[in-house]
Parts: structure tokens; C-alpha cells; sequence
């Protein structure tokens, strides 16, 4: 998860392959309740932003063994290496959702569309749901799960109005990434206005308990050391500083937790018939 699950940059490596593969778990048994999924076995499936544990087709396949083919899609080829032996019904493709030549061959013949944990990385998401669009023949469904708002940026961008952690940072930011105006209903009618008929938009906010001082404290500083340039000698003034930062700034309502993030699945249907779209597609 890119900036993503700013709650999976507090966990380890392990921990947050099960958490996103949790969430991916969840998101696809949601869309199977919503949608009446059967056994897929003539669904081709693209899965956008796959990244390298390939949650969602992973979790597509326990669920529908049947299933005809999946398009594991990635911008970034790296996520393919693998010593993992990938399922023959999996297809590994490199490609950017954003850019429609890399997406020609899928033009309407997918059945589904799924993504989890992807979206909100991506700035241009009007451009995103029109390529998928593009890509759905008649009726096929498209799914998203993306994030809304997270404590771990809100963090970010309170250290970073700290010269001393200013100066210290070396990665990437983009600043009010989260708008909030940018909710449910938003991007229900971004949905809508590509063309997309049956939206369904639903918020989820995710917790997690604090945990003793000490633990949290250990594992806010795992989300963020590799974005700064933390000199040794600091490391334990830099973690109480920022742990008290988050404890008074970030988490200071009534009830705390040691994460929050709030969540959007978006789903909806391409229509059958040549149903007009309330802005034309290119
Ligand atoms: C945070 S990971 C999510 C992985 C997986 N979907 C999951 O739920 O665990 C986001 C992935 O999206 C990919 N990605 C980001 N922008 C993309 C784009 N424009 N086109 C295709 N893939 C993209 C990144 O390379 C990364 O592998």
C-alpha cells in the first residue's frame, strides 16, 4: 500500500500482508453478496494494482476455484518477480491504468473490474473509472475499495509542519490528499456521470485499540523511519517526540485508537443496453 494503508506502513512485513489480504478478503465477499456472484467460470477478472501479494486474485480463487481468468495488473514490473509459483489462471500484465495504450487489448471484454487498496494513490480518478469502463463489455461490474481519509497521513502532514522533521524528510508528499470533501456521495456520482448505473457507495471506518505506550510508540516509528533521515544518535528522542505528537495531535478524541482509517467500497454496473452516459466516454 503506497501512501495506502498508512495503517499497513505500522506493521510489519508479515502483518501487513494479512491485513491488506484481510481487507481484500472481506471487499471480495462483499462484492460476491452485492453482485450474486456464482462461479465465475466464464468471467475474465482484471484486478487493477494487483501489487505483489496479488490479494484479490488470491482471494478470488479460494473463493471461485472455477473462475476463467485473471488479469493481475501492475505499472510497476517489479511486483511480478516472484519465486512464488503464480496460478495458471492467473496473467501477470505491466501496465498503467491511466493510459489507455497499455489497456487496448482489454477493450470491452472484461467482465469485472476489481481493486482494492490502489485508488486513492492515483490522482486523476475520473480518468481511472473511464478507462475501466472502456475496458467492461455490457453489464460487467466494477469494484473498488480505496481509502477516504487516514490518521498515518493526517500524522505525516501535522511532522511536516515541524521544520525539524521537515528537514529531516526525503520522500514523497502530496499534500491534502484526502479532501474532505471527497466522500461517499462524491464519488458515487463520479461513478454515475462516466456512465455507471447500480452505484452502490459505502464508508467503512477502521480502528484498532491502542496498544502500551511502548509497542505504539515502536510501531509509529516502523511507518515512518524510512521516510526520514534520522540521525542514530536521535532515534529515541525523534520516536517519544513524534509519538507524542500523534498521541495529542492525531488520536486526541475521546476514544483513542492506535489506528484509523476511514474506507470507500465503490461498486457499480456498465449498462446492458446503449444506455447514454450523463458525460460521453472517450
Ligand atoms: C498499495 S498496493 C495495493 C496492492 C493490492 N491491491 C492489495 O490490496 O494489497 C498499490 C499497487 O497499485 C499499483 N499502482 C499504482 N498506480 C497504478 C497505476 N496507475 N496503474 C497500475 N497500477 C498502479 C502500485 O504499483 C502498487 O503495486
Amino acid at each position: 500500500m503506497a501512501e495506502s494503508s498508512d495503517t499497513s506502513k505500522n506493521l510489519s512485513p508479515k502483518e501487513y500482508k494479512d491485513i491488506s489480504y484481510e481487507y481484500a478478503e472481506e471487499f471480495v465477499k462483499e462484492c460476491a453478496a452485492e453482485f450474486g456472484w456464482r462461479r465465475l467460470s466464464k468471467n475474465l477478472i482484471m484486478d487493477v494494482g494487483c501489487g505483489r501479494n496479488l490479494n484479490c486474485c488470491k482471494v478470488i480463487l479460494k473463493e471461485f476455484p472455477r473462475v476463467k481468468t485473471l488479469f493481475a495488473f501492475d505499472k510497476d514490473p517489479s511486483v511480478f518477480r516472484t519465486e512464488e509459483q503464480v496460478d495458471k489462471r492467473i496473467r501477470c500484465c505491466v501496465g498503467n491504468i491511466l493510459e489507455r495504450d497499455s489497456l487496448k487489448k482489454f477493450k470491452r471484454r472484461l467482465d469485472k473490474v476489481i481493486s482494492t487498496d490502489t485508488i486513492h494513490t492515483i490522482y486523476d480518478k475520473k480518468l481511472v473509472f473511464e478507462n475501466v469502463y472502456r475496458m467492461l463489455r455490457r453489464g460487467g461490474q466494477v469494484a473498488f475499495h480505496f481509502i477516504l481519509d487516514s490518521c498515518y497521513y493526517n500524522f505525516l502532514t501535522v511532522l511536516l509542519e515541524i521544520p525539524k522533521f521537515r528537514k529531516m524528510y526525503k520522500a514523497g508528499f502530496t499534500p491534502n490528499m484526502y479532501p474532505k470533501e471527497h466522500r461517499s456521495v462524491y464519488y458515487k456520482q463520479m461513478l454515475e456521470e462516466v456512465g455507471f448505473r447500480k452505484v452502490r457507495s459505502n464508508m467503512i471506518e477502521k480502528t484498532q485499540p491502542p496498544l502500551p505506550n511502548e509497542e505504539w510508540r515502536d510501531l509509529l516509528y516502523d511507518g515512518y523511519k524510512n521516510k526520514f533521515e534520522i540521525p542514530p544518535d536521535e532515534v529515541d528522542e525523534i520516536k517519544e517526540e513524534a509519538f507524542q505528537i500523534y498521541v495529542t495531535r492525531i488520536e486526541k478524541y475521546e476514544e483513542k485508537y492506535s489506528y484509523r482509517v476511514l474506507m470507500l467500497s465503490l461498486l457499480g454496473v456498465k449498462p446492458k443496453y446503449g444506455q447514454k452516459s450523463k458525460k460521453t466516454v472517450r
